[in-house]
């Protein structure tokens, strides 16, 4: 099988057909994701959260991703892999978004980038696909702005839905070859949905968007916090896993494990 690339995902919404993301952080879930056929794998900066055990994706530094990055890439045969750019990494100008899309490319190996924010971003964008970097771009709740949006909070609602749908549109037109949107009114997503000529991926966007992500800790139970109203939970890994690991315990403080085909001779 071949390796997705950006304008198969370009065909799909052509073709009307609806992809599926997740993220993902480590080589066992990208290996499993890929042969599950999730054509883009997002090493999402949402790893402070759940990898890193951050309150938010705040504090997440290119070091921390790079490794996941390179990991995830190493676990995937057809998936396109996406590396997010964490906060204060590409803010600063189109320069430091270069420097650092850079290093995760040709460190970490990734295929494209992803980066948060609306038309402000538009010089980054240019710079990066100008560079030949595929660039998928993030709006409506964007969680490292968390603090200037005032919280978990749905984005886009009233006339905030036209400066949604200019946004995407300026993105678009920078070179983008995807919008994230996350958080924003079932009824906005599907018009910018509608105006765009590039995929839209939605999270908490309603059924509408021409993909949909979701976290894979979140979709799979592994995470066993508080869920957002859009997260759907497929599997209990978490509890899977606790039982596992309650099991172990308990052979080995019972002598059960290991037993005489555990044990070499
Ligand atoms: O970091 C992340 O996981 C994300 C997705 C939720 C889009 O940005
Ligand atoms: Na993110």
């Amino acid at each position: 099988p071949k390796r997705v690339r950006v304008h198969h995902l370009r065909e799909m919404k052509e073709r009307g057909e609806r992809w599926p993301m997740l993220t993902a952080y480590d080589v066992y879930t990208a290996e499993i994701f890929d042969e599950a056929g999730i054509p883009v794998l997002l090493v999402g900066d949402s790893a402070g959260n759940n990898v890193f055990g951050y309150d938010n994706t705040i504090p997440v530094t290119v070091e921390e991703l790079l490794p996941l990055v390179k990991a995830v890439v190493r676990g995937t045969r057809t998936a396109l892999v996406v590396a997010d750019l964490p906060f204060g990494s590409y803010q600063l100008g189109p320069e430091q978004a270069l420097t650092t899309s850079f290093r995760f490319m040709k460190e970490a190996g990734a295929h494209a980038v992803k980066l948060e924010g609306g038309a402000r971003f538009v010089p980054q964008v240019e710079a990066l696909t100008g560079a030949g970097i595929p660039v998928m771009a993030h709006i409506g709740f964007t969680p490292q702005s968390e603090h200037q949006l005032g919280g978990f909070r749905v984005q886009g609602r009233g006339d905030a839905g036209d400066k949604l749908v200019e946004d995407a549109l300026a993105l678009q037109a920078a070179g983008a070859f995807a919008v994230v949107l996350e958080m924003v009114p079932a009824d906005v997503a599907k018009r910018v949905t509608a105006e765009l000529v590039i995929p839209t991926i939605g999270i908490g966007a309603g059924p509408e968007t021409d993909a949909q992500v979701l976290v894979w800790s979140d979709m799979a139970g592994m995470n066993r916090g508080r869920k957002p109203r859009f997260v759907k939970q497929y599997a209990d890994v978490g509890s899977v896993l606790l039982d596992a690991a309650r099991r172990f315990g308990e052979e080995v403080r019972h002598g059960v494990y290991p037993a005489e085909e555990h044990s070499y001779t």
